[in-house]
């Protein structure tokens, strides 16, 4: 019996120009690129220029996922946009990147679960395409974190970027096993009991302003790889696959450390681990996608390989999918 898959057809990526080094920064807080680096792995980050909106980064990388796909923008009928940073409160960015794309047809809509927001999109427009109701859906992550950031605080300021990534994914009939192409699972989870231990301190209901980022790293670190693990074991025990099963683990690209000691904790070979933390920081829901382009660029993903990912952020949220490409 066949079943409908959401088959991933491309992926692309857009980054500021701008880049800003930890050296660079040093200049401005009180930091070290040694510090930086052996607590985090990154080395710079991305800034959106002056005008540059996240529907901007998001229509850049849109259009690049749709060329690597070889697909008209016309034949998108669902348009989902994770992103914390929009353009404005409402409408929702993906109506302006839905513009941008001279896109007339089909939904488009914003989907805020913070650095899981990629996986949450991933997620939700698996479920829709496999209703039969869409056929092909751009799921974007797009951020301008840098325009919440206080840029006077040292713990928060040098760990995030700005950046965007797409992929391009079609309903497609399948065997229906598990060695299908497409999304075969995925995991989504949240606990809004740590709602305050990573937020943004402004909104329109509460302060009536955008507000910035703060976040107790200690603790963010401390959940963090419990979490990650949880929610990747569901994956394995959904589809009977192991660790030694996966071909690529693209996890959310917040901190090394956290995904060295995920990978460790489930057994996944370092060879197998993608990181792009160094070259953009922590770009929240950009960052997996980011990640995956950069391993399909430079030809370590292929056609056919298991690929698992992962994120977790403010909430906490978290998730996992498994994604045969
Ligand atoms: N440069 C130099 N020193 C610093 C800096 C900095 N940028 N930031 C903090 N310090 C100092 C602190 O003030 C502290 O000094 P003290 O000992 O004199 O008090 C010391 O460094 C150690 O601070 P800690 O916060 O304990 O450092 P830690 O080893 O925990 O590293 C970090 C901090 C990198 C933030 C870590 O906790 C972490 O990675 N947490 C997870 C954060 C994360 O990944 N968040 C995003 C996930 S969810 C999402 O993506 C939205």
């Amino acid at each position: 019996m066949t079943m409908l898959r959401s088959v991933v057809l491309g992926c692309g990526s857009y980054l500021p120009e701008r880049v800003l080094s930890n050296e660079e920064l040093a200049g401005q807080v009180d930091t070290t690129d040694e510090w930086i680096v052996q607590r985090t792995g990154i080395r710079q980050r991305h800034i959106a220029a002056t005008g540059e909106f996240t529907s901007h980064l998001g229509i850049a990388a849109a259009k690049a996922a749709l060329s690597a796909a070889h697909v008209d923008a016309q034949t998108i009928d669902l348009i989902v946009v994770a992103t914390s940073t929009p353009d404005l409160t409402f409408p929702a960015t993906a109506v302006s990147v839905q513009a941008g794309l001279g896109i007339t047809r089909g939904a488009a809509f914003d989907l805020q679960a913070v650095c899981s927001g990629f996986v949450y999109g991933i997620a939700t427009v698996d479920a829709l395409l496999r209703t039969g109701t869409y056929t092909r859906a751009l799921v974007i992550g797009a951020e301008t974190f840098s325009r919440i950031l206080d840029w006077t605080d040292r713990t928060t300021c040098v760990l995030f970027g700005d950046g965007a990534a797409a992929v391009v994914l079609e309903a497609q009939q399948q065997p229906g096993t598990r060695d299908d192409r497409g999304i075969l699972t995925t995991h989504l989870r949240s606990d809004g009991r740590h709602k305050s231990k990573l937020y943004v301190d402004g909104g329109p209901s509460s302060t009536q302003t955008v507000g910035h980022l703060r976040m107790e790293g200690r603790a963010v670190f401390k959940h963090a790889v419990a979490m990650i693990t949880d929610v990747i074991e569901d994956a394995f025990r959904a589809t009977g696959y192991t660790a030694a099963d996966i071909d690529w683990f693209v996890p959310h690209q917040a901190n090394k450390r956290i995904i060295d000691d995920s990978a460790h904790r489930l057994g996944i070979a370092p060879e197998k681990v993608v990181i792009t933390v160094d070259m953009h920081g922590n770009t929240s829901a950009a960052s997996i996608p980011l990640a995956l382009n950069t391993a399909i660029r430079d030809g370590r993903i292929k056609k056919g390989d298991l690929v698992l990912l992962e994120a977790m952020g403010g909430g906490f949220t978290w998730g996992s999918a498994l994604v045969r490409w």
